[in-house]
């Protein structure tokens, strides 16, 4: 039982012991009438998914499977905006909860010592000009050990523990991160701004100052990944000299 220290989000909250993936239930809770605020938390998912149709393996009992339900008024292109404000809220969750130095890689990723140890996937069920709700998920590496990683991201993911040299408890950075989250979504909502997000993604990005490969549609494109723009996409400087903006797209970067 998780004694709430928020009013909007986590109100409800609703825990399973496993489900296949708390993205999908929170999409059938969603469809049901769940009110905005609504979580889903699992100690196992048995689907877990990625972004790009990747598997996103959850094992019982070491991680933060999460996601939470909003229904803000929003543009469909606006919902990236959400990835910035749950990426800025678990970077400095994790932060205060066991001070460790966790980064932001530009769009959805934190990374502890060049690792991931995090990943984001916001989804939205949109009519052609305004956002029905978004479902903004998490993965967070808690105390996952290594060797339960799958092989092939052995060498590029990590968790809480590995980097702290120590477990920690799951629930004390759930209800930091809702906290936080509830802070920054409210002031959002109210200015209809997410400078305050993105100001957090800027102070504790791995990705500024970097050299990123961008590869959207078949193509890549290298460049130095100079800036945040309010609205939180990102500035590029090209390989010509010219400063472009990035809303989205699958984002690599070298360096880090
Ligand atoms: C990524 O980095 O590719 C995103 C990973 C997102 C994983 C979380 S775990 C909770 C929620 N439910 C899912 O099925 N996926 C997200």
């Amino acid at each position: 039982q998780i004694d709430m220290k928020t009013r909007l989000i986590g109100s409800n909250l609703i825990y399973y012991p496993s489900i296949d993936s708390t993205n999908n239930e929170a999409k059938k809770e969603a469809a049901a009438g769940a009110p905005e605020g609504t979580v889903i938390i699992a100690d196992e998912q048995t689907g877990g998914r990625g972004r790009l149709g990747r598997q996103w393996v959850s094992p019982k009992g070491t991680g933060i499977w999460m996601s939470i339900i909003l229904k803000p008024e929003l543009e469909p292109a606006e919902a990236a905006k959400i990835t910035q404000l749950t990426a800025a809220s678990v970077a400095t969750a994790l932060r205060n909860v066991t001070g460790c130095e966790a980064g932001i890689k530009w769009p959805n990723d934190i990374i502890i010592n060049k690792k991931k140890v995090c990943g984001i996937l916001t989804e939205m069920s949109a009519e052609l000009n305004s956002v029905n709700h978004i479902i903004v998920g998490m993965g967070i590496n808690v105390n996952v050990d290594p060797e339960e990683f799958p092989e092939e991201v052995r060498s590029i993911a990590t968790s809480v523990k590995e980097s702290v040299g120590h477990e920690i408890y799951r629930k004390e950075i759930v209800l930091e991160i809702l906290r936080i989250f509830e802070d920054l979504y409210l002031d959002f909502i109210r200015r209809k701004s997410i400078d305050k997000s993105v100001g957090i993604c800027r102070k504790y990005s791995v990705t500024l100052g970097n050299q990123v490969r961008i590869i959207s549609k078949d193509k890549v494109v290298y460049a130095e990944a100079v800036d945040l723009t309010e609205d939180g996409e990102l500035l590029i400087r090209n390989e010509a000299g010219e400063i472009e903006k990035i809303i989205s797209g699958e984002v690599s970067v070298r360096g880090v």
